[in-house]
């Protein structure tokens, strides 16, 4: 619904059998009956109301990530959306019970006052958010502005949502969670399950594996999501000529850089976005091009395909795009942070994903900034971490103490560190005062404990 004070949607978070698999009905946990969710569309400023009603049966939390969200609308991992019935049975705590009385839904507001950029919305419960993700609670949320608009940028049916993300089944067709592999420990010789995070060996662009989209010899949009748990992808566009077609990135994960960047291939983190510009111009119809991801092997070093079905009208890449990044100095910063994202031990014995040494606690303070104030974060990673800030965008100003990379232009709200590897980020905290939080987007890293409170004064 829409009304001259904004945007209004009601969702509801329900389970259903759908057909992902050819031939089997995959139980699922969705926004409104779909994986993924509604795709909302607003314009920067216009107020969006979303009512979500939980018909599942565990507790919901939303976050619009990468949204600029009053901390009520924000989605604190606790801030719960109780099922009905629900009666704090398996492995809640009783103030967790008196905090949510039988509220079967709740109203979020986003006043998206930020720049035009594809946002997300996804499940963010205390220490079950990745599983939840994995059964299908994610959406895109995009956000329009004029800049954007008077770009001409290819639009309808030339600009593609692409949600990547990586599932496992089971033999009767069911996500399988924990997946196929519990030894997949990855790079840091451990030997508990799942420390590396959840792999699947399928991959499902909106929600259908290795999908085929039927395009023209035009220049495309593709609005790229890595909405996978821990998986990462470097991605490539291979035509059946053997070449690779350039990889045009006019926007991150804040919408916009200032100008087009072009690459061979790009590198996809867990939670970040790529706005980029193809075009299928110079090859003959009839012609195919996948896209694949470099870091995969067998079925997951493909990702999907685009057959040339006709003919279709060229659009020049603009040679500018937005002018309005901010461009923060570090000699303006009032404070300097170094945060360490690093495995250890927790005080019961198990490994932990830890900043600081320190596990997720929702009573601890962390991180105080003042509203206003413009800070620089050094990071450092033992693994690939990809470190995502609520209510800002950053800039990344250096990367293993050098130059950031070209894909690391514009406005960021994830930064994915690799392992060993050292980041700076600079950003000005400006929105709103309230409790926040910073962490790992490998979304199993995150329920391990690798978060942290971010307050805003
Ligand atoms: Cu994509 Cu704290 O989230
Ligand atoms: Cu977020
Ligand atoms: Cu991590």
């Amino acid at each position: 619904a829409s009304t001259a004070d904004g945007d209004r949607y009601e969702l509801v978070q329900r389970e259903v059998d759908a057909e992902i698999l050819p031939g089997f009905a995959t139980r699922l946990w969705t926004y409104d009956g779909v994986f993924p969710g509604p795709t909302i569309e607003s314009r920067r400023g216009r107020h969006t109301t979303v009512l979500h009603r939980n018909e599942l049966p565990v507790p919901t939390v939303v976050h619009l990530h990468g949204g600029r969200t009053p901390a009520a609308s924000d989605g604190y991992p606790t801030d719960l959306v109780l099922p009905d019935g629900w009666n704090g049975h398996g492995g809640h705590s009783m103030a967790d019970d008196r905090a949510a009385v039988a509220n079967l839904q709740r109203e979020y507001g986003f006043p998206l006052d930020q720049r035009a950029a594809m946002l997300w919305y996804h499940d963010h419960r205390m220490d079950f958010t990745a599983p939840a993700i994995w059964r299908g609670l994610a959406g895109i949320h995009f956000v329009r502005d004029d800049v954007e608009d008077a770009l001409g940028l290819p639009a309808g049916d030339r600009e593609l949502p692409l949600m990547i993300a990586d599932r496992a089944f089971d033999a009767d067709g069911q996500l399988a969670y924990p997946s196929v592999d519990p030894t997949l420990t990855g790079e840091h010789g451990v030997t508990e399950p799942y420390l590396a995070g959840v792999l699947g060996d399928v991959v499902l662009v909106n929600g259908a594996p290795w999908p085929v989209h039927e395009v023209d010899t035009g220049l495309y949009r593709l609005r790229i999501l890595n909405g996978s748990n821990a998986r990462h992808y470097e991605l490539e566009a291979l035509a059946d000529d053997g070449r690779a077609l350039p990889l045009v990135q006019i926007g991150s994960d804040q919408g916009l850089l200032a100008a087009p960047v072009r690459h061979r291939s790009v590198p996809i983190a867990p939670a970040e976005r790529y706005d980029l510009l193809i075009d299928f111009g110079d090859l003959p119809v009839g012609a195919e091009v996948r896209l694949a991801n470099r870091l995969g092997t067998g079925r997951t070093a493909d990702v999907m395909q685009f057959r040339v079905v006709r003919a279709g009208e060229r659009t020049p890449i603009p040679e500018t795009l937005a002018d309005d990044l901010p461009e923060w100095d570090r000699s303006a910063a009032a404070v300097v942070r170094d945060l360490a994202f690093r495995a250890g031990r927790m005080d019961d014995g198990r490994h932990g994903w830890l900043i600081d040494g320190l596990p997720f606690d929702p009573a601890r303070p962390d991180v105080t900034a003042r509203l206003g104030d413009i800070e620089v974060w050094r990071l450092v990673a033992d693994v690939h971490h990809p470190i995502h800030l609520h209510l800002v965008g950053f800039r990344i100003l250096s990367r293993g103490g050098a130059e950031p990379l070209p894909h690391d232009a514009g406005l960021k709200d994830t930064v994915a560190l690799r392992p060993g590897e050292s980041a700076e980020i600079i950003t000005r905290f400006d929105g709103y005062r309230g409790r926040y939080l910073f962490h790992c987007h490998n979304a199993e890293h995150e329920d391990m404990g690798m978060m942290a409170n971010l307050e805003i004064v």
